[in-house]
C-alpha cells in the first residue's frame, strides 16, 4: 500500500525523502510526492507516475543542510491516480500538510460538512479531509497535537498519518491506528516510515507504534501519548538486525531475482538454533505453550492470505500425518467473516510474511477473543501481528522487497516444518529414526538449494524463450504438490499477467481438462511419490488432448522425460517430505524469467502491494 516517510534532523531533507520513498517502491504506488520547510515556507512538489519524475521536479531546488519534511508514494483508493490527488494534502491556508496511508471510511460525511463550513477541497481523496479538519481545530486555538487529536475523534477508519505544520516548524506529528507506521530513532535526529527498508540507512533503533499511539518526532527526540487519552506513553525502541545493504538489489536485475537465490540461506537462518541434527533434537522455545496444553490441542487453524496461504495448505499435509491433527487452512479474508468454532484447545497460527495484512489481523483478533491460543509465524520482527499474537516463531529471512513472495514463502515452509515435527515431538507421534531423518533432511535442503539453483534458472531462461508469449497456464499436482501447483501459478500470472491457474491434478476430469488443447502449456509436477502414478496417468490424459506437458521431476526419471515435452530435473531429497522446497523455487525462476521476457516490471507488478494493510 502507500509509502509514508518524514524527518527531522540536520540532513538534506529531501534526499532523505527521496531516497526513503525509494526503498518504498516495492509497496507499489501510482503516485508520489514531498513537502519541506525552507525558510518558515512550506514547499510542496507532487507528481503522477514514478520517483524519477518528482526527482526531476525537485532538481531546480538546492540542498539544504538541514531539514523537517514528509514524502508520500500513493496506491489509489479513493481518486484516480493523478498530481491533484498526490499526497501531501494541504489545508485552505496553505501551512499544514498531512500524508497518510490507510481508508478515512466517513470521509464523504466530513467532506461535506467541511465543505458547509467554507472549506475548499483540490483533491478527490478521502485523505485531504484530515488536512481540513486538523486546519479547523487549529483556528480554534489548538495547539497542533490537540488540533490533530480532536480532528481524529470526528475520523472513522484506518490510518498511519504523518502532519507538518508551519506554524511548529521544529516537529513532525505521527499516528497509527490499524496501519503500520515505524519510527527511527537517531542521536538529534527522528525519522518515520511506513516500512523498516526506508530507515536501515539511518539507525536500526526502531520503535513500532501501536494502535492508537501518538508521536511528536522532534531533533531533541520522540515522544509518545495515548490518542485516546493525551496521556505520555511508554514506547521501547528495538534495535534489528536487519541492515541496509540487505534491502539493496547486489548486482542482481530484480529484488525478485536476489531473493530467490537468497532461499538457501533464508531457509538455513530459519531452522539455525531450532534442529539440531546431529542429536536428531528440535527445541522451539518462543512457543509459550505447556507440554500439557500442547497434548490438549484438538485442532490446528493456519490463518493467512495469498502465498502465505499456500505456506499453510503445504504445512496441512505434514501436520496430519505425523502430529495426527485435524488441521484447517483458512483465507483470513473469509474467515474474519464467518462464525467459526473455537475454544482454547485450537491452536491458531496466522502465517504472514509483512506481520501487516489487514485480514489476517481482524482475524487473529476474533480467534483471541474466543480464547484460542495464537502462535504466528512471522518475518518482519515487531509488526502487529507479532505483538497482538500469544508467541511468534520468526522466519528471519531478511528483508523481502521484491512484491512477489519467494524467500519469505520458503522460510515459511521451514517454520512449518519445524513446527510440526515439534508437535509430533511432544505428542509422542513420531517414532525417533523418523523424526531425525527429517531433521537431517532439511538440514541439508540449502546445500541442495545452493547446488540447483543455477540449472534451474538456466532451464528457466530456455522455458521462457518457448512460452513466454503463451496467454494461458495450467499447473497441475497432487498431494502437497496441489498448493505448490497453486502457488507456481500464483507466482506466473501476478508477475507476468499470464492468466494461470494451479489444480489438483485429480480434479482435471472435472471441467478444467476442457481447456486443454495444442496451445495450452501444463505445468506438472510429478515426484516419485506415494501419488507418483496418479500423476503419470493424469500426464497421460494432457498428452492425449495434445497439451503441451512441462514435467518437473525427479533426477534420472526417464519415464517421465518420454512423455513430457520439456523436463525440468529436482534432486531426489532423503526424505519426500522435502519436495515442496525444491520444486516451487524452479516454478519461481520460471515465472521470473517468463516475466522478465515480457519486459514486465518484475518487483513491481501494476496494481499490487507488497503489504496489504487494507481491506
Ligand atoms: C504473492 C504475495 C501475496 C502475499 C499476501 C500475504 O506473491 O506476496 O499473496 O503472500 O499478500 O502477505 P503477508 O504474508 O505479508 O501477510
Amino acid at each position: 500500500m502507500c509509502g509514508i516517510v518524514g524527518y527531522v534532523g540536520h540532513r538534506d531533507v529531501r534526499s532523505v525523502l527521496l531516497k526513503g520513498l525509494g526503498s518504498l517502491e516495492y509497496r507499489g504506488y501510482d503516485s508520489a510526492g514531498v513537502a519541506w520547510i525552507e525558510g518558515g515556507d512550506l514547499r510542496l512538489v507532487r507528481c503522477k507516475g514514478k520517483l524519477d519524475g518528482l526527482e526531476d521536479r525537485l532538481r531546480g531546488h538546492c540542498a539544504s543542510t538541514d531539514g523537517i519534511g514528509v514524502g508520500h508514494t500513493r496506491w489509489a483508493t479513493h481518486g484516480e491516480p493523478n498530481e491533484v490527488n498526490a499526497h501531501p494534502h494541504i489545508d485552505c491556508t496553505g501551512s499544514l500538510v498531512v500524508v497518510h496511508n490507510g481508508i478515512i471510511e466517513n470521509y464523504y460525511t466530513l467532506r461535506r460538512c467541511l465543505l458547509d463550513e467554507g472549506h475548499t477541497f483540490r483533491s478527490s481523496t478521502d485523505t485531504e479531509v484530515i488536512a481540513h479538519l486538523i486546519e479547523k481545530y487549529l483556528t480554534d486555538g489548538r495547539d497542533l497535537i490537540q488540533a490533530v487529536r480532536r480532528a481524529l475523534f470526528d475520523v472513522r477508519g484506518s490510518y498511519a498519518l504523518a502532519v507538518m505544520w508551519k506554524g511548529a516548524p521544529d516537529r513532525l506529528v505521527a499516528v497509527r491506528r490499524q496501519s503500520p507506521l515505524i519510527l527511527g530513532v537517531g542521536g538529534d535526529e527522528a525519522f518515520l516510515a511506513s516500512d523498516i527498508p526506508a530507515l536501515l540507512p539511518y539507525t536500526r533503533d526502531l520503535v513500532f507504534m501501536e494502535d492508537g499511539d501518538m508521536a511528536i518526532l522532534s531533533r531533541g527526540g520522540i515522544r509518545f501519548f495515548s490518542l485516546e487519552t493525551g496521556e505520555p506513553v511508554d514506547r521501547v525502541s528495538h534495535t534489528i538486525s536487519w541492515d541496509a545493504s540487505m534491502a539493496e538489489k547486489a548486482g542482481y536485475k530484480h529484488f525478485m531475482l536476489k531473493e530467490i537465490y537468497e532461499q538457501p540461506q533464508a531457509v538455513l537462518n530459519t531452522f539455525l538454533g531450532r534442529i539440531k541434527p546431529g542429536v536428531s533434537d528440535i527445541t522451539l522455545p518462543e512457543i509459550d505453550l505447556s507440554f500439557d496444553v500442547i497434548k490438549g490441542l484438538n485442532r490446528i487453524i493456519f490463518l493467512a492470505c495469498g502465498t502465505s496461504w499456500h505456506a499453510g495448505l503445504v504445512a496441512r499435509y505434514w501436520i496430519e500425518k505425523w502430529v495426527g491433527i485435524p488441521v484447517e487452512v483458512e483465507l483470513a479474508s473469509e474467515f474474519r467473516y464467518r462464525h467459526p468454532i473455537l475454544n482454547d484447545k485450537v491452536l491458531v497460527v496466522p502465517i504472514s510474511q509483512s506481520g501487516e495484512t489487514a485480514d489476517t489481523l481482524a482475524g487473529i483478533r476474533m480467534v483471541k477473543a474466543m480464547g484460542s491460543p495464537v502462535l504466528s509465524i512471522c518475518n518482519v520482527v515487531g509488526s502487529t501481528i507479532t505483538r497482538e499474537a500469544d508467541a511468534t516463531i520468526y522466519t528471519h529471512a531478511g528483508p523481502e522487497i521484491g512484491v512477489a513472495s519467494t524467500k519469505a514463502f520458503t522460510s515459511q515452509l521451514a517454520a512449518l516444518f519445524i513446527l510440526g515435527l515439534y508437535l509430533s515431538k511432544i505428542r509422542g507421534t513420531i517414532a525417533r529414526d523418523e523424526l531425525a531423518t527429517k531433521i537431517d533432511a532439511l538440514a541439508g535442503l540449502p546445500g541442495l538449494l545452493e547446488g540447483y539453483l543455477t540449472l534451474w534458472h538456466k532451464e528457466a531462461m530456455g522455458l521462457a524463450d518457448e512460452f513466454y508469449k503463451k496467454q494461458d497456464f495450467l499447473f497441475l499436482g497432487r498431494g502437497f504438490m496441489f498448493p505448490i501447483a497453486l502457488e507456481g501459478a500464483l507466482k506466473l500470472k501476478e508477475i507476468s499477467y499470464i492468466h494461470a491457474e494451479g489444480y489438483a491434478a485429480g480434479e482435471m476430469k472435472h471441467g478444467p481438462i476442457a481447456l486443454i488443447d495444442r496451445d495450452m502449456p501444463v505445468v506438472a509436477l510429478a515426484p516419485m511419490d506415494h501419488v507418483y502414478e496418479k500423476m503419470i496417468s493424469n500426464i497421460e490424459e494432457v498428452r492425449s488432448r495434445r497439451g503441451i506437458v512441462i514435467a518437473f521431476g525427479e533426477d534420472g526419471d526417464t519415464r517421465l522425460a518420454e512423455m513430457a515435452k520439456y523436463v525440468v530435473s529436482v534432486p531426489r531429497p532423503s526424505d519426500g517430505d522435502i519436495n515442496p522446497f525444491l520444486y516451487v523455487v524452479p516454478l519461481q525462476l520460471m515465472a521470473y524469467e517468463i516475466a522478465a521476457a515480457r519486459g514486465c516490471d518484475v518487483d513491481q507488478p501494476r496494481n499490487l502491494a507488497k503489504s496489504v494493510t487494507v481491506e
